[in-house]
């Protein structure tokens, strides 16, 4: 089978870390074009890897016609030039969050479907090992029914990790949208949905600008969630854990508590209240000093090379972005939102 020709659209800190460097590890792939309006930073990968640069996604779509793109730009480029692609004839990986509203995103499905092209989002905290271990720790059904939980997502924020630092679109409200819900919060809402097979029913939400200068970006949010199956918990995003990074969930069960990503030694804790306690050694979570692997890059080739449903479809990406508007939604209204019926 000849390569996926694929297009990196957006050259700045996820594309460095995790999607061009996963793309050359990938066997069934050529990267063909980088995309960068600051065209050194597409040029840099041009030179290193092959294929052409270009500062304007449309005339790179045109030019090469890419099977394959990866959109890695600021949130509110990812429906436009991920619908634009799909209408060039391009499968899209879009990072998280896919859109920045609903609506954009159902169209991003609908175009995906339109033209026959696979739709994936960049939700990588479900492949991270101590989660999947724990999912398939909750399917034996050991620790009983999830009642109550707590998911959390805090680092000192964009300007240590984006290309531009300080100056981040991640700090401009009309490029970012969403601050550290769209960066850090929608992750958690797309775990804990996926880790629980459940749906996100209702979410009551304060979220701020704390401490971050000169924005309007949100820097803090705390979330109340009740799910559908009745279980209620805490969902928190922050840009300001300047110190005690976290990223981490514990879930108390009928028959006990599962800590995952507490520890660094034992990612994944299970202690019974019959006294048991059970520790898995199953890999990291990755944190912005120590990428590891994300798997979602393999995971967008292999539904391509073997046409199957992508892992994490639009459909699960808009549903994870739904709890994170309503959060919005909660805080302007003082309300408790219903998520989903
Ligand atoms: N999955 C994850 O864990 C994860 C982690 C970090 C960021 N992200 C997501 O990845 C996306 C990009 O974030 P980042 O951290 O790489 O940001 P970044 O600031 O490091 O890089 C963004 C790049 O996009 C470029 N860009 C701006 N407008 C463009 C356009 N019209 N066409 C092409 N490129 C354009 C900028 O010049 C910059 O080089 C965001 O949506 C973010 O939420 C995901």
């Amino acid at each position: 089978m000849s390569k996926i020709r694929v297009a990196v659209i957006g050259c700045g800190s996820i594309a460095k870390y995790r999607h061009i460097p996963e793309y050359v590890e990938n066997p069934n792939v050529e990267l063909v074009a980088f995309v960068d309006p600051i065209i050194e930073r597409a040029e840099h990968y041009a030179k290193e890897l092959g294929g052409k640069a270009y500062a304007d996604y449309k005339e790179m779509l045109a030019e090469v016609k890419p099977d394959a793109v990866s959109v890695c730009t600021p949130n509110y480029l990812h429906a436009e030039q991920s619908i634009e692609a799909a209408k060039a004839g391009a499968h899209v990986l879009v990072e998280k969050p896919m859109a920045v509203t609903d609506e954009e995103a159902a169209a991003m499905i609908e175009a995906a479907k339109a033209n026959n092209v696979k739709l994936m989002v960049g939700h990588n905290q479900r492949f991270m090992p101590p989660h999947e271990k724990a999912k398939e720790i909750l399917k034996t059904g050991v620790l009983g029914k999830v009642l109550t939980f707590r998911t959390s997502f805090g680092h000192p924020g964009p300007d240590a990790w984006s290309i531009d630092g300080a100056n981040s679109w991640f700090f401009r409200k009309e490029e970012a949208i969403m601050g550290a819900m769209g960066d850090l919060g929608v992750h958690k809402s797309d775990l804990i949905r996926w880790m629980l097979d459940d749906e996100v029913s209702e979410v009551a939400a304060f979220v701020g600008t704390l401490d971050k200068k000169d924005t309007e970006s949100d820097d803090n949010a705390s979330c109340i969630l009740r799910m559908k199956s009745g279980a209620i918990g805490t969902l928190v995003a922050s840009w300001t854990y300047y110190k005690g990074e976290d990223n981490s969930t514990m879930l108390w069960c009928e028959n006990g508590v599962m800590r995952i990503g507490t520890d660094p030694v034992d990612q994944v804790i299970v202690e019974l209240r019959d006294g048991t306690v059970n520790k898995y050694q199953t890999g990291e979570i990755s944190t912005n000093e120590k990428q590891l692997s994300s798997f979602v890059i393999d995971k967008f080739v292999e539904s391509i090379v073997n046409d199957t449903v992508p892992a994490v479809t639009g459909e699960e990406g808009r549903a994870s972005l739904k709890v994170i508007l309503d959060a919005f939604a909660s805080q302007e209204t003082g309300k408790v939102i219903k998520v989903t019926e």
